[in-house]
C-alpha cells in the first residue's frame, strides 16, 4: 500500500508537529482544523520551527521552501477525498473522535487508512464508528514531535496486518522508531508515564516536598530530561487528567485515581504551558 498524500486533522501542538515531520520527509500534507485561525497558527509554528532548523544549518533554505510548499491548509473535511492516510490529532474526546471517524469514513476513498494520534482512547472503539475497522490504527507520536523518536503503533482488534505494516514503514520513512502495542487503556507509554506524573502531583498535594524539589529528584536522581511536574505542564494538565480518567475507568483500579489537585488545576483553567500557568508560571 503506497502512501503519498496525508491529511492531518488538528493543527495544535501535536497535529502541526506531525504535519511538519510528514512534509519534511516528502509527503504531500493537508493540515486541517475547524477554523482558519487554528490552521494559520499551526502553519506559523511549523514555519518558525523550520527557520530555526535553517539557522542551525540542519536544513537548507531550499528544503524549508519545499517543505512549506508540500503543506496545504484546509478547513473543509471533504479534503479527505484525495488522501491515502488521515492522521487525526483532534481533542481527546471519544464522542468527537467517533463522529469525526464516521464522517471521514464517508468521505475518504476505500483504500484510505484512518489513524488516530489518541494518547489513550481505545482504537477498537474509534474503529467501530466506521465501516472499515480493518483500516483504522493508532499512531501515537510524542511531544515535541520533530524531536522525539518514538511512534507507538496501536493495533485495534480488527486492524489488518497489511495496514500495520504500511504504517510501520511510514513511521520509519519519517525517521521515527515504531513500536508495536495492543489496544489497552493508555497503551504502553501513558500506562507507565501518567501514573508517575499523577504520583508526583500526589506528592506535592500531600506536602512531601515543593514542586521544585520533586522535579529535581527525578531530573538529577533518575536522569529524566524534565521533572514530572514540568513535563505535566508541557503535556497539558487537561490531557493528563483525561488520560488518568481513561486509565481509572478502563482498569477500575483505585491506583489510577486522578489526584484532586490535578482536577482543581484543570477546573481553574491552569492547564500548563499552553495557558500560561500550571504547576509553574509561563510568560
Ligand atoms: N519543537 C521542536 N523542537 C524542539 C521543541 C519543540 N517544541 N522543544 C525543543 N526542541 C528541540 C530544540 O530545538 C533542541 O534541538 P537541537 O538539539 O537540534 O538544537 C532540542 O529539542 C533540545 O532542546 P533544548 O536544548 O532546548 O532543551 P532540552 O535539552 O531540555 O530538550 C526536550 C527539550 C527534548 C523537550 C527534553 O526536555 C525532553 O525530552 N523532555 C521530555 C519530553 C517527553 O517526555 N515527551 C513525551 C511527552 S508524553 C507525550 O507526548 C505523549 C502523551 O500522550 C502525553
Amino acid at each position: 500500500m503506497d502512501i503519498n498524500k496525508v491529511m492531518i486533522i488538528g493543527a495544535g501542538q501535536m497535529g502541526s508537529g506531525i504535519a511538519q515531520v510528514c512534509a519534511m520527509n516528502g509527503y504531500e500534507v493537508i493540515l486541517h482544523d475547524l477554523k482558519q485561525d487554528f490552521v494559520n497558527r499551526g502553519i506559523k509554528a511549523i514555519t518558525q520551527n523550520l527557520i530555526k532548523q535553517v539557522k542551525k544549518e540542519r536544513l537548507t533554505e531550499q528544503e524549508k521552501t519545499d517543505t512549506l510548499k508540500r503543506l496545504t491548509p484546509s478547513i473543509d473535511l471533504q479534503s479527505a477525498a484525495s488522501v491515502d492516510l488521515v492522521i487525526e490529532a483532534a481533542v481527546e474526546n471519544m464522542a468527537i473522535k467517533a463522529s469525526l471517524f464516521a464522517e471521514l469514513d464517508q468521505i475518504a476513498p476505500v483504500h484510505t487508512i484512518l489513524a488516530s494520534n489518541t494518547s489513550s482512547l481505545p482504537i477498537t472503539e474509534i474503529a467501530a464508528a466506521t465501516r472499515r475497522p480493518e483500516k483504522v490504527i493508532g499512531m501515537h507520536f510524542m511531544n515535541p514531535v520533530p524531536v522525539m523518536k518514538l511512534v507507538e503503533i496501536i493495533r485495534g482488534i480488527a486492524t489488518d496486518d497489511e495496514v500495520y505494516r504500511t504504517i510501520e514503514k511510514l513511521a520509519v520513512s519519517l525517521k521515527k522508531v515504531p513500536v508495536e502495542v495492543n489496544d489497552f487503556p493508555g497503551f504502553v507509554s501513558n500506562r507507565i508515564l501518567m501514573p508517575m506524573i499523577n504520583e508526583a502531583i500526589y506528592t506535592l498535594f500531600e506536602g512531601v516536598a515543593s514542586k521544585e524539589a520533586i522535579d529535581d529528584v527525578m531530573k538529577l536522581g533518575m536522569n529524566h530530561p524534565m521533572g514530572p511536574l514540568t513535563l505535566a505542564d508541557f503535556i497539558g494538565l487537561d490531557t493528563c487528567l483525561s488520560i488518568m480518567e481513561t486509565l481509572h475507568s478502563g482498569f477500575g483500579d483505585d491506583k489510577y485515581r486522578p489526584c484532586p489537585l490535578l482536577r482543581k488545576y484543570v477546573k481553574a483553567g491552569w492547564l500548563g504551558k499552553k495557558s500560561g500557568r500550571g504547576f509553574y508560571e509561563y510568560s
